[in-house]
């Protein structure tokens, strides 16, 4: 998968993406990544990105010419090709998404629908927001929770990596992505590692007999209870989140 963020702060990603897992996919070969600074495609010797809000009011927003640029020429269109922010989407295999608080809320199902595809543009906003002209650019516009973030590359970073992580090898044969929490609609089961006891707490007793079919059957009783208690909301039917496999 290729990923692409634009952002006025790329240098923002580069612990993210520069460790673990995220840096793992990138020297396996199955992630390309590259942050671009939008300030590329501003003009004039300040390179500004933002202007005052038509209307008034306070804080600044962000002018959609280097947006439109910046755009177009990560996705390899000419530089003015796309005037009123249409292409055919989905033709050139890329899936641009805006990262902003009036998004669609970010899920366990979007990130697998994600994860299918070849190639994600996220475009970052920062201050009071984007031109809404902009936004003709995106496939997907979201969120990842109702608060507001100062901008939109924590959130995108949040996205990337709950994609990148279902790709397929980035998390080794032990890496579990089909057992986690949601991946069934369910809370994941709780988890013990050594020692078998520690400051009064023991392992249970179930766990230590060797005996899968009962350790399948008490790990899945004790998601379906962890998530009675804690998420509720899951275990109704309309609300079950689906999984990657029949994620579209
Ligand atoms: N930018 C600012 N707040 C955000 C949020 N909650 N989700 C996505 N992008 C954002």
């Amino acid at each position: 998968m290729k990923i692409d963020a634009i952002t006025t702060f790329p240098h923002m990603y580069d612990s993210v993406m520069g460790e673990s897992m995220m840096r793992l996919a990138q020297e396996k070969g199955l992630l390309e990544f590259k942050a671009h600074d939008l300030r590329d495609w501003a003009q004039g010797v300040h390179r500004k990105t933002d202007d005052y809000p038509y209307g008034g009011g306070c804080g600044l927003v962000m002018m959609c010419d280097p947006i439109f640029k910046a755009v177009e020429d990560v996705l390899g269109y000419e530089a003015g090709s796309l005037p009123e922010g249409r292409r055919e989407r989905g033709d050139d295999g890329a899936t641009v998404i805006f990262m902003a608080p009036v998004g669609k809320t970010f899920d366990d199902s979007l990130a697998c629908k994600l994860a299918k595809k070849e190639r994600l543009v996220f475009v970052c906003g920062h201050y009071e927001g984007i031109d809404e002209r902009a936004y003709s650019l995106a496939d997907e516009v979201i969120s990842i929770g109702d608060y507001v973030l100062t901008g939109g590359e924590l959130a995108s970073m949040v996205v990337i990596d709950a994609v990148v992580r279902k790709i397929e090898g980035v998390l080794g044969a032990e890496g579990g992505a089909e057992t986690e929490s949601f991946a069934d609609g369910l809370l994941e089961y709780p988890q013990y590692t050594r020692p078998r006891s520690f400051r009064g707490m023991d392992v249970p007793e179930i766990l230590l007999s060797g005996h899968h079919a009962n350790i399948a059957e008490w790990r899945h009783a004790q998601s379906v209870e962890r998530t009675r208690a804690l998420r509720p909301d899951l275990l109704e039917q309309d609300n079950r989140p689906s999984s990657c496999a029949s994620a579209h």
